[in-house]
């Protein structure tokens, strides 16, 4: 697949040798506002200066590619991805998708209308601890769930967009855990609640920590706290999960998965296939072997799709889904913890276009 990127900062830098030496895909241009980051980017990867732009308009007239990957900050995402649509490409759009519900509606609507496809580039879900914990959850290794707690904790050091964002920590990377709620552990939140607060030390401008609750209809409980600005211990990307299923716990943290069969089942369970047994009837589960991983395995599934004409995992639609769990999880901190029904949230939110399998 031919590949116009757009966008070459912190993490587009990254995405151009990973679009470059992915078997699925060819690098054809880069397009970044910003001549410098343009340049050296450029000439980091061995891309010919004929084909770096500071306008996907230029990058259009002169290079033929079949899809763009949008890795810009998130205001440009719609416009850049509109664009790119209306020129008949199909598109990845890094996360979030937009900043509204509503534009980000307009990018999903408008690939219906010029029937491409858009992808959103949730990359952690491609990773192989959350390939693994998808894979056990699916086969009913912990049966029903009913209570989930994750818990984030990280302290980079930022500058540029994050630094002045209202909400950094929820819109910016608990984007990443919240769609795990619903592409990893497979539970559709129709409530949320949440707090957010930013300690002292922190230097984000925004609050940099936060408290959140889902639920669902049917009586699920998930409580997440995370923090961009944590103090030690610290946790991996991925956050650290505890589930527990109506047959059996699931621990998944710094890449260890373990389970913890029930007292009642574990003659069922001691032997799962693939575990390790370990002492006190632990079972722990060596990660999956996936054959391309995050950014990659973004790729493979984006350029499948497209091959076998079928919609990606992180489609656009879908992920309207988990734009509302940060959204509404941002409104809800407005409104002092406020609880929000959130179905009423995206329709309330999207005001065009239909919202046709949400
Ligand atoms: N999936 C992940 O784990 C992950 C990690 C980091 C960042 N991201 C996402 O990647 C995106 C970019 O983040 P970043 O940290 O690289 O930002 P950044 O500010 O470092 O870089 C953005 C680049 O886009 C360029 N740009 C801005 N508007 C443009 C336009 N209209 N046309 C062309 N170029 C334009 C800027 O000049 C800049 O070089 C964000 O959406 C962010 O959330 C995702």
């Amino acid at each position: 697949m031919r590949v116009i990127q757009i966008g070459g900062g912190f993490w587009g830098g990254g995405w151009t040798s990973v679009i470059k030496n992915s078997p699925y895909t060819e690098l054809v241009a880069l397009v970044d506002l910003n001549e410098e980051t343009l340049h050296r980017v450029g000439e980091e990867v061995g891309l010919p200066k004929e084909r770096r732009f500071t306008s996907l308009a230029e990058a259009l007239k002169h290079v033929e590619a079949d899809a763009a990957l949008v890795v810009t900050p998130p205001p440009a995402h719609e416009p850049v991805a509109l664009e790119a649509l209306d020129a008949g490409l199909h598109c990845m759009v890094e996360k979030p998708i937009a900043e509204t519900l509503d534009a980000a509606n307009r990018i999903v609507e408008k690939a219906k209308e010029v029937n491409r496809y858009v992808m959103i580039t949730q990359s952690h879900r491609f990773k192989r601890g959350p390939r693994t914990v998808k894979r056990l959850i699916e086969e009913g290794a912990v049966g029903k769930i009913e209570t989930l707690y994750g818990r984030y904790r990280k302290a980079p050091l930022f500058t540029g967009f994050r630094a002045e964002m209202d909400e950094p920590l929820i819109v910016d990377q608990s984007i990443h855990h919240f769609d795990y709620i619903r592409g990893i552990f497979g539970i559709e939140p129709d409530y949320v609640r949440a707090r957010s607060f930013n300690p002292s030390w922190s230097y984000f401008k925004g609050n940099a920590s936060a408290f959140v609750e889902f639920e669902t209809n049917d009586g699920a409980m998930i409580s997440y706290t995370g923090s961009w600005v944590a103090r030690r211990p610290h946790t991996g990307w991925d956050g650290s999960w505890e589930v527990h299923g109506t047959y059996a716990s699931l621990y998944w943290d710094d890449n260890r998965v373990l389970i913890y069969p029930h007292e009642n089942v574990i003659g069922d369970t001691v032997f799962y296939k693939g575990a390790i047994e370990r002492a006190n009837d632990i079972l722990e589960v060596p990660l999956d072997n996936v054959e391309a991983e995050e950014r990659y395995g973004t790729l493979k599934e984006f350029v499948t799709s497209v091959k076998e004409n079928r919609q990606p995992e992180t489609y656009g639609e879908d992920n309207l889904r988990s734009l509302a769990l940060v959204l509404a999880a941002v409104e809800s901190t407005k409104r002092g913890g406020e609880r929000i029904n959130l179905n009423e949230f995206l329709i309330t939110n999207i005001k065009k276009g239909s919202l046709t399998g949400l």
